[in-house]
C-alpha cells in the first residue's frame, strides 16, 4: 500500500529517496514518483513512472535528478486509475508538491470549490485537492508553509499521512498525520520522514513516531512538532539494524524464507511466554491478570490471514477456555449493531497493526463507551498504531514479514492465541495438569514444524500437477476448516488459481457438483474424532472422478491410490493440528506459484499492509 519517503539534507537526497522506496516495495504499489528541489529558480523537478520502483530509478538516472530536499512515494491506486499522471507527488501551480497516504472523503466537494476558485485539475486522485488547498492558503497570505498546511488540513475529512514541500521555502518539509502512520528519522545535519522506519534504515536508526494529529516541520538541522496548535516533544526511539534487515539470504523469495523461518519464529514467540509446563501470563503485561479475571467471552476482529487465525482460536477458546467466542471480519464489525455482552474481551489480531479496518474496529470498540473489559492487540509490530491504541498487547515475535502472503505471522498468531486460550482456561476450570500437557505440547511445536518442512521436496513434485489447473477445492472439518480457508487463500493470492474452501461436511450441499478430474480437491486430515466422517467425504469425491490430495497424519494409515495422493505429516498432539497442517499448504501454494511464474512476494493487485478502508 502507499509509501512515503522524504529527506532534507545538505547533500543530494535522490538516492536516499529511491532506496527508501525500494525498501517500501513490500507494501504493494502500482506506480512511483519523486519531487526534488535543487535550485528554487528552476522549480520543483518531478519524476513519475508506472510499475516498479526500478523504472523510477532508471528515469531518475536518465534525468540526472538531484536536490537537497525531496519527497517520494509509491502509490496503490484508490481514486483514479493507475497512470503516470495519478502517481504522486502531486503539485499545484508548480509551487507546492506533496505526497499523501490515505483517503480524503470530502475530495469531491473540495474539488468543486477549487474549480470555482480557478484551479485546474490534472489528475483523478483525491490527493490533488490538498495540493491546491495548500497553494490557495499560501497565496492568500499565509506565507509560510506550516500555517498553510494547517489551514488546508483543517478542511480535510478522511485519513492522511502527508509530506509537503514549497518551491519558495526550499529548506523544509512539512508533514502531517491523521489516521496514517508517519515516522521522522533523525539524522545529523539532515532529517527524514517515512511511512515506515524500514524505509530509512540506510540513513538513521533514530526515529520519532508521530501521533494522531501531529504536524511537524523538518529542516536539515531541526525537527519541530505541533499537536492541536501546541508545540510538543516526542521521544526519539532507537531501532536496531536488525529491525531494518531485508535480506533473502539463501532463499529465492521472502515468502519461502519466511515459511522456513517458522520454527524459529514460533520458538521466539513462545520464549518468555511459557515455562516448561506453565503459561507465564505476566507476558501479557502487569495489569493483564486482573483483566483476564473479568473475561467471560471473547470478541476477535481481524482481516485476511489474521482473520483465519481468529477462526481457529474460536475452537480453542471453546474447548480449552470453555468460553464463547465471536470472530468478525474487521471491515464489517463497525457497521453492525454489535451487542457487547458483559465481560467481553476485545482482541484485534494483525500482523502489521496498521490495517485500516482492524484499526477502525478497535477505535469503534474503544469509542463505544468502552463496554468491553479491555482491548488486546495481538500484533507483530511493536510500534504499530494497533499496539499503541489497545489497552494491552502481546507481540508475535515473527520478525519482519515481507512477502505479501502472510505465513510466519499466521503461525505465530496461532501460537499466541493458544496461549490466550490457556490463560483464560485457567480461570474457567482448566486443570493445572491439563495446562502442563498443553504447554509441553507447545514446547514441542518448533521441532514438529521443522519436521513438516522436510516435506518440501515431495510437495514441490506434487505442485506440478496444479500448474495447469484453474480451480481447486480445499476441505477441512471442524477446526481444520479455517486451515483449509487459509490454504485456499494462499493458493489464490500467489498462484492466481481460483481456490475455494468448504467445511468437508458441506461437500454434498453444493460443491460436489463442481468435482471432476480438472478440479483438484485438497484435504487436511488430522487424526481426530472426525476422521471417519472425513473418510466418507473423500469417497464422495473419488466416486465422482475427482482427484484428491490429502495431507494426513501419518498415524491414520491412509495410502495413496489412483484417485488419491496422500502426503503424510508427522503425528502431533491434536491441539497443534491447525498449526502443523498449515505448513504444507503454504509450501503447496509457493511451489504452484513458482511453476506459474507469478510475482510471489508482490502478487498483482495486493498489498502487504492495507491502510485504506
Ligand atoms: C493484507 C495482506 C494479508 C493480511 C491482511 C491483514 O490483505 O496481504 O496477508 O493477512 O492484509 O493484515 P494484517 O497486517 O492486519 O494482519
Amino acid at each position: 500500500m502507499c509509501g512515503i519517503v522524504g529527506a532534507v539534507a545538505q547533500r543530494n537526497v535522490s538516492d536516499i529517496l529511491l532506496e527508501g522506496l525500494k525498501r517500501l516495495e513490500y507494501r504493494g504499489y502500482d506506480s512511483a514518483g519523486m519531487a526534488l528541489i535543487d535550485d528554487p529558480d528552476t522549480g520543483i523537478a518531478t519524476i513519475k513512472t508506472v510499475g516498479k520502483v526500478a523504472n523510477l530509478v532508471a528515469a531518475a538516472k536518465k534525468q540526472g535528478a538531484s536536490g537537497n530536499l525531496g519527497i517520494a512515494h509509491t502509490r496503490w491506486a484508490t481514486h483514479g486509475n493507475i497512470s503516470r499522471a495519478n502517481a504522486h507527488p502531486h503539485d499545484s501551480s508548480g509551487r507546492v508538491a506533496l505526497v499523501h497516504n490515505g483517503i480524503i472523503e470530502n475530495h469531491e466537494t473540495l474539488r468543486q470549490e477549487l474549480i470555482a476558485a480557478g484551479y485546474k485539475f490534472a489528475t483523478g486522485t483525491d490527493t490533488e485537492v490538498i495540493a491546491h488547498l495548500i497553494h490557495q492558503a499560501l497565496e492568500n497570505g499565509e506565507g509560510a508553509l506550516l500555517p498553510a498546511v494547517t489551514a488546508a488540513i483543517a478542511r480535510l475529512r478522511g485519513a492522511y499521512g502527508l509530506g509537503v514541500i514549497d518551491r519558495r521555502q526550499p529548506d523544509r518539509i512539512v508533514v502531517a498525520r491523521s489516521g496514517m502512520s508517519l515516522v521522522i528519522g533523525a539524522g545529523i545535519g539532515e532529517n527524514f520522514v517515512a511511512s515506515d522506519p524500514l524505509a530509512l534504515g540506510q540513513v538513521t536508526d533514530r526515529f520519532i513516531y508521530l501521533e494522531e494529529g501531529d504536524l511537524a516541520q523538518l529542516t536539515s538541522d531541526s525537527i519541530e512538532i505541533w499537536n492541536d496548535g501546541r508545540r510538543v516533544d516526542r521521544e526519539i526511539a532507537t531501532l536496531s539494524g536488525k529491525a531494518a534487515e531485508m535480506d533473502k539470504g539463501e532463499y529465492q523469495h521472502f515468502m519461502q524464507k519466511e515459511i522456513f523461518e517458522q520454527p524459529q519464529a514460533i520458538r521466539d514467540t513462545l520464549s518468555g511466554r511459557v515455562s516448561e509446563e506453565k503459561v507465564l501470563e505476566e507476558a501479557f503485561g502487569v495489569s493483564a491478570g486482573k483483566i483476564f479475571d473479568k473475561v467471560k467471552q471473547v470478541q476477535i476482529v481481524a482481516c485476511g490471514t489474521s482473520f483465519h487465525a481468529g477462526l481457529v482460536a474460536k475452537y480453542w477458546l471453546e474447548s480449552i477456555a470453555r468460553m464463547p467466542c465471536q470472530v468478525d471480519i474487521a471491515s464489517d464489525y463497525r457497521y453492525r449493531d454489535i451487542i457487547v455482552q458483559p465481560g467481553t474481551l476485545f482482541v484485534a489480531v494483525s500482523q502489521s497493526g496498521e490495517t485500516a479496518d482492524t484499526l477502525a474496529a478497535l477505535r469503534y470498540a474503544n469509542a463505544h463507551n468502552r463496554k468491553h473489559v479491555a482491548t488486546l492487540a495481538i500484533c507483530n509490530v511493536a510500534t504499530s498504531s494497533l499496539v499503541r491504541e489497545s489497552d494491552f498487547c502481546v507481540l508475535t515475535m515473527a520478525g519482519q514479514e515481507i512477502g505479501v502472503a502472510s505465513t510466519k505471522a499466521f503461525t505465530t498468531q496461532l501460537t499466541l492465541l493458544l496461549i490466550l486460550a490457556i490463560v483464560l482456561g485457567r480461570r474457567n476450570g482448566l486443570a493445572s495438569e491439563d495446562e502442563a500437557r498443553l504447554v509441553r505440547d507447545m514446547n514441542g511445536l518448533p521441532d514438529l514444524v521443522d519436521k513438516t518442512l522436510q516435506l518440501d521436496k515431495e510437495i514441490r513434485k506434487l505442485s506440478k500437477q496444479f500448474s495447469d489447473k484453474h480451480h481447486s477445492l480445499f476441505l477441512g472439518r471442524g477446526i481444520q476448516y479455517p486451515v483449509a480457508k487459509e490454504g485456499a487463500l494462499k493458493l489464490k493470492e500467489i498462484s492466481y488459481i481460483h481456490a475455494e474452501a468448504y467445511p468437508a461436511g458441506e461437500l454434498k450441499h453444493g460443491p460436489l457438483a463442481l468435482v471432476d478430474s480438472n478440479m483438484p480437491v485438497i484435504v487436511v486430515a488430522p487424526n481426530n474424532d472426525l476422521l471417519d466422517k472425513l473418510r466418507s467425504n473423500l469417497s464422495e469425491v473419488s466416486a465422482r472422478g475427482g482427484k484428491l490430495y490429502v495431507f494426513a497424519d501419518e498415524g491414520i494409515g491412509l495410502e495413496s491410490d489412483r484417485s488419491c495422493k496422500v502426503i503424510n505429516l508427522p503425528g502431533c498432539p491434536e491441539v497443534l493440528d491447525p498449526i502443523l497442517f498449515t505448513v504444507p499448504l503454504q509450501l503447496l501454494s509457493y511451489h504452484a506459484a513458482i511453476i506459474k511464474g507469478t510475482d510471489i512476494d508482490h502478487p498483482r493487485n495486493l498489498a502487504k499492509s492495507v491502510t485504506v478502508e
